[in-house]
């Protein structure tokens, strides 16, 4: 199992504190034993590094992903001024500009206006359509590298899936979908704790790069307009009003780089955990009912992104004695949720046999994942394929995960059959 060394952390139950290096490997490698401390002694905690709340109980982080109190965006209710926030930095100007119209950053009424828009494309009815699809793309990829009898399966097989998919949804040519990927994880690098001006400068030159190929694209589509999301967000619009450029690019990366980045790493997680866990894969994936009970075990026991933070638009006070003032951040901890013990019996267990599964890996509240029906049918269809045509899969090396640990995923996963 994942090494862990007494440095990782420290807790101060009575003070509800606790340091923890997000960038130490013994931390990002194995965050579960932290949690598994903090659900004893302190849920709810200030955490150092961060500087603000967070809390890792089921029912807390549920609840307040609910609360209305909170929000993804401040400066529409207080200005940087107010709230002593830094300016923000130019070398960064183009990134910031992909996120400023997105969904994830949005508030009602523009979030409501942009999601009813691009949300009947993700309704279970209509992605359900796509199982066919995403069963031959998981089978041709396994006919490339079957008889080599070993290969590192994101970049192979876990990746180009949920890549492949919403970009052939959004209306760009798959073969641009690894190109996709690059540039998605180039700016996911964004989110690393202390990031470095440098991986700044490199997220920022590939949002440049991503605008500009939405930019012709979008023009193609004026030209010659076809079936695909990108044509329908030029066109439509949510009460008589249309997207403009701007929020049609924003959103556009939006679902491009979440409709991959969870997935995958969900995928290698999932491949991970299944293979160290002992259970006979065929049993995991004996029926769709059995395959969407695993998925959902996989989702909760471990998480592909650990936290989400919101704001507090007003000064107020939480049960517990926690206080709050308008414009203070903090940090929902969805990993920990999803081992909380009040909520789940044996709840580092990974038991795909369980019925107490349903976890908050997607989120809740208006910003609960758009793709969380698109996700569920990648993973189980990706997942259950995968399975049944390589039975005999093992690790070839043991897995780390990648030094982000709000994205926590593996690095590589090398694994042979
Ligand atoms: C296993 C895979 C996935 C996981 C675990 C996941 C998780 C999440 C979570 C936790 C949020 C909420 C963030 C917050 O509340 O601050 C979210 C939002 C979102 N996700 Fe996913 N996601 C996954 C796959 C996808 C896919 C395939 C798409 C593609 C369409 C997608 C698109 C989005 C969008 C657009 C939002 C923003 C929704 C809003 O703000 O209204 N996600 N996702």
């Amino acid at each position: 199992m994942n090494e862990h060394t007494p440095d990782a952390f420290t807790i101060d139950a009575s003070e509800r504190r606790a340091v923890a290096q997000p960038r130490n490997p013994s931390f990002y490698q194995d965050p579960y034993t932290f949690y598994t401390q903090l659900h004893a002694a302190a849920p709810a905690f200030v955490w150092e590094n961060y500087g603000h709340w967070c809390f890792a109980g089921f029912s807390e982080v549920n609840a307040l992903l609910r609360d209305r109190r909170f929000g993804r965006q401040i400066l529409h209710v207080a200005t940087r001024e107010e709230l002593g926030l830094p300016e923000p930095k130019p070398h960064t100007s183009d990134f910031d500009l992909t996120e400023k119209f997105s969904l994830l950053s949005l508030e009602p009424p523009d979030h409501t206006r942009l999601r009813t828009l691009v949300n009947r494309a993700f309704v279970s009815r209509n992605v359900e359509q796509l199982r066919p699809r995403i069963e031959a793309l998981a089978n041709e990829l396994i006919d490339a590298f079957e008889a080599s009898g070993k290969v590192e399966l994101l970049k192979a097989f876990a990746a180009p899936i949920p890549a492949i998919v919403i970009a052939e949804m959004i209306g760009v040519p798959s073969d641009m979908a690894m190109q996709l990927v690059a540039w998605s994880n180039r700016m996911v690098q964004m989110y690393m704790f202390g990031v470095t001006e440098s991986v700044e400068r490199d997220a920022n030159a590939a949002a440049i790069e991503f605008m500009a190929y939405l930019r012709d694209l979008i023009a193609a589509r004026r030209k010659a307009p076809k079936e695909d999301l990108l044509t329908h967000m030029l066109t439509a619009g949510a009460d008589g009003q249309k997207l403009t450029d701007k929020e049609v690019i924003s959103t556009a990366i939006l679902l491009l780089n979440a409709g991959h980045e969870a997935t995958v790493h969900t995928t290698g997680n999932a491949v991970k955990t299944i293979l160290a866990s002992g259970f006979d894969p065929e049993t995991l994936f004996a029926s769709p009912e059995q395959t969407a009970a695993t998925v959902e075990e996989c989702l909760r026991f471990d998480a592909p992104l650990h936290m989400f933070t919101r704001f507090a638009l007003q000064d107020l006070e939480l049960e517990g004695g926690v206080t709050l003032r308008k414009g203070d951040t903090i940090g929902l901890m969805l990993g920990a949720a999803n081992r909380d013990p009040r909520r789940f019996t044996d709840a580092d267990r990974f038991d795909p046999f369980r019925t107490d599964g349903a976890n908050v890996s997607f989120g809740a509240g208006i910003h609960f994942c758009i793709g969380a029906p698109l996700a569920r049918i990648e993973l189980q269809t990706a997942l259950a394929t995968l399975f049944r045509r390589l039975p005999k899969l093992g690790l070839a090396e043991p897995p780390s995960y990648s030094n982000v640990y709000h994205f926590h995923g593996l690095d590589r996963l090398l694994v042979e059959w």
